[in-house]
């Protein structure tokens, strides 16, 4: 299956996917990222797959933005759209645009934490559990159904940077594990509200 996959950072876990691409019948069309000093596009460059950077800048409004990024994915003809730490918000244009299609991971155990600085977040709520979830993407940040989650524990050593270590490292084994699930069209988003699993809700 063809996707697409979305990134403004390090990119260790599109490095993942890329690693395991072949096993989960995927095939990454285009890398597309909205800083150009992203290290995911070297990554992705590293492995022969095509690269776009957009420029907020050049675009006044956040549809202008979405629009271009929507006629370039339109065009690559892919049936998935992998958010793997892109930090900027999606429009509804485009979510509903896609909808049913992507797929997002997030650094905490949602519904806890949404947003930003999840690590701390947890350390400061003396959690005894942390980890990461993947959910398709609808219309409210952070928030659509929930697929699948992998847990950590938290020490009392932990601090935020540590915890990250942990949280990643369950990241890449967790998100191609979902997207698999997805080429293998066995995972489907029913009515924005349902994920379901082989015709089971999640
Ligand atoms: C990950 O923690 C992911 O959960 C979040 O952004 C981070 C991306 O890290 N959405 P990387 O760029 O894949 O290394």
């Amino acid at each position: 299956m063809k996707a697409v996959i979305l990134i403004s950072g390090n990119g260790s876990n599109l490095q993942s996917i890329i690693d395991h691409a072949d096993k989960i019948d995927l095939q990454i069309s285009a890398v597309i990222s909205n800083r150009d000093n992203a290290f995911g596009l070297q990554r992705a460059q590293s492995a022969n797959i095509n690269t776009y950077f957009i420029d907020s800048k050049i675009f006044n409004s956040r549809d202008a933005f979405d629009n271009e990024l929507i006629s370039i994915i339109d065009k690559l003809d892919v049936e998935l759209i992998i958010l793997a730490g892109y930090m900027r918000i999606l429009s509804p244009l485009f979510i509903n645009h896609f909808s049913g299609k992507i797929l997002n991971i997030h650094p905490s155990l949602l519904p806890k934490y949404p947003g930003l600085n999840t690590h701390q977040r947890a350390i400061d709520a003396c959690d005894k559990e942390h980890g990461a979830t993947v959910h398709f993407v609808t219309e409210k940040l952070d928030e659509g159904p929930i697929i699948s989650q992998e847990t950590v524990q938290v020490d009392t050593t932990d601090t935020e940077k540590s915890l990250a270590e942990k949280v990643l490292e369950r990241e890449h084994i967790l998100y191609p594990k979902v997207i698999h699930w997805y080429t293998q069209r066995r995972l489907k988003l029913k009515n924005e509200v349902t994920a379901t699993l082989d015709g089971k809700k999640i």
